[in-house]
């Protein structure tokens, strides 16, 4: 159920550059605790997949906000799941087993929520909370925020963000001295307080033990009848304590996901992210915004990719390689300088230097060898092309494996499946498979071997010789002057001199 979402964990391209607060000069302070909210039921999503778990640029949207907080190294990570735990909760298991899971089995609101994952927590230090939900958030921006609220010294802050439609936000109330007083929910707030900009984000940092004690006096009187964490806000500052909001200053990075639009809205920022990230390293992306690339591909520099292209899975393009146009790889690994060309290949690797297509069709389990060809319309699957060789067009490769300076001729067919099961073809070093062959399996051709174009090939060819198996040919001389009187073939072939006297048939005895 879930393989499709396994992948390697790297950390995405835009975290890597080192902007933690060590790198920047300042003491390191350690995070004891973040706490990602996950109960939701996703419910506008309208899908089997909890909302959670939808994939965007190739990973789950709550794996985007874990691999965004891992860099700040929270000395431990809890995760509140509620609907759909099952699956859930599996993934997170699969995928982040140090994670441990909370659950929230009622829906009580995010500060009932925020109580479950505190129980039996550290009593001490600083836990960042944030939504399972907002997968644009970067590390960069969570250091920063974490950065400035120990700067602050302060005992609770929120991340703001300022948005042009606030609507469905709870909203960052601040009073006379434009500090952060309260935060009040859009369906709790007034029509002054609906015309504010600057939202929560959801993203908080707290000093732990001030956190534990305003949780205890959170009341559920407003019109959702929960427990709003936002509601500590008001309560630690009422006791006296530092409260602060913290504006980010890109809010595409901290908007949430709801439903398939917005899901879409979030793919696309994602998309382009990912691609400016790969342009900043040196890759020429053509149409960038028709270009989609999974967060875990790896692209070196000098590689072109044409419109209408998508790299996707465990990829890798090595430098100087040409991608597109409309060309799709899922899974693959491509050496330096090869050129795909309108095509589609998956679970694969495509050496140095090796050509595919326009319009062919690479399935799992292949590999080409360096400056090998697969042309135009062509399938390949299970198969190995050796080096220098080619299958330029029109054929079908099937559980092949073909050596190395080996042509396979136009219309080729690996006749691979009896009806019941599926058979090998081994085709040596510097064979010349003639054009039309049908190579039914199993079966070998030696090393310098031919076969006859147009034959079917049931047995072994042996090294060095040539199979030929097809009907001999024979011409009825002057069968379309009778068969065919009056038609153009005929009128043509009597101005070539044919008559339809003779009856002699070429090629028999
Ligand atoms: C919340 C904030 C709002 C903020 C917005 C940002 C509250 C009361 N409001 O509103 O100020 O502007 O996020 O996106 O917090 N969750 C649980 N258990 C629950 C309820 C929610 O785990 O009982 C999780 C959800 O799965 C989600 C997150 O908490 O990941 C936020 O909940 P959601 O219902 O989306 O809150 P919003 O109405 O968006
Ligand atoms: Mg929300």
């Amino acid at each position: 159920m879930l393989s499709h979402l396994a992948y390697k964990v790297a950390e995405p391209l835009w975290n890597r550059p080192a902007t933690t607060a060590a790198v920047r000069g300042r003491a390191v302070k350690q995070l004891d605790l973040a706490i990602v909210l996950a109960a939701g039921e996703g419910t506008r999503m309208k899908s089997e997949l909890p909302k959670v778990l939808h994939p965007i640029a190739g990973r789950p949207i709550l794996d985007h906000v874990l691999l965004a907080t891992a860099p700040l190294n929270p000395a431990e990570l809890r995760i509140v799941v509620g609907a759909s735990r099952e699956k859930v909760g599996a993934h997170i298991s699969a995928n982040f087993p140090s994670a441990t899971q909370v659950v929230q089995a009622e829906r009580n609101g995010t500060g009932h929520a925020v109580q479950l994952a505190l129980e039996s927590a550290p009593h001490l230090g600083s836990v960042l909370i944030l939504a399972g939900d907002t997968p644009l958030l970067t590390s960069v921006t969570l250091q920063e925020f974490f950065d400035a609220h120990i700067d602050m010294k302060a005992a609770a802050s929120v991340l703001s963000a300022h948005v042009p439609d606030p609507f469905g936000y709870g909203r960052i109330v601040r009073d006379a001295d434009l500090e952060l007083e309260r935060i009040v929910e859009e369906r709790d707030a007034n029509p002054i307080e609906r015309e504010i900009f600057e939202i929560n984000t959801g993203v908080y940092l707290f000093d732990i033990a001030v956190l534990r004690a305003a949780l205890a006096g959170l009341k559920s009187g407003n019109s959702q009848g929960e427990l709003y964490l936002t509601d500590v806000i008001e309560i630690i500052k009422s006791s006296g304590k530092s409260v602060v909001a913290i504006a980010s200053n890109d809010y595409t990075e901290t908007l949430g996901i709801n439903d398939r639009s917005q899901l879409a809205e979030c793919t696309a920022i994602m998309r382009d992210r990912i691609n400016d990230a790969h342009m900043k390293n040196g890759v020429t992306i053509v149409d960038p915004t028709t270009t989609w690339i999974d967060a875990g591909v790896e692209i070196e520099r000098d590689v072109t990719i044409f419109p209408g292209s998508s790299i996707s899975g465990a990829s890798s393009v090595a430098s100087g390689s040409v991608i597109g146009p409309r060309t799709t790889l899922d899974g693959v690994k491509v050496g330096a300088g090869a050129k795909i060309l309108e095509s589609r290949v998956s679970e694969s690797t495509i050496a140095s230097g090796a050509n595919v297509g326009p319009f062919s069709f690479i399935r799992p389990g292949t590999t080409l060898h360096a400056d090998s060809k697969i042309g135009a319309f062509v399938e390949v699957k299970n198969s190995v092309v050796g080096e220098g060789s080619k299958v330029p067009h029109l054929s079908y490769v099937g559980d092949a494996t073909i050596g190395s300076g080996t042509n396979i001729g136009a219309a080729t067919i690996f006749v691979n499946y009896d009806g019941v099961e599926k058979h090998q073809t081994t085709i040596g070093n510097d064979v010349r498979i003639g054009s039309d062959t049908m190579l039914v399996a199993p079966l070998t051709v030696g090393d310098g071997a031919y076969t006859a174009a147009g034959s079917v090939i049931t047995e072994d060819v042996p090294a060095g010789s040539i199979g030929v198996a097809r009907a001999k040919q024979r011409n009825v001389l002057g069968w379309v002057l009778r068969k065919r009187a009056g038609s153009n073939s005929a009128e043509s072939a009597r101005k070539a001199g044919a008559t339809e006297g003779s009856t002699k048939v070429q090629g028999e005895a």
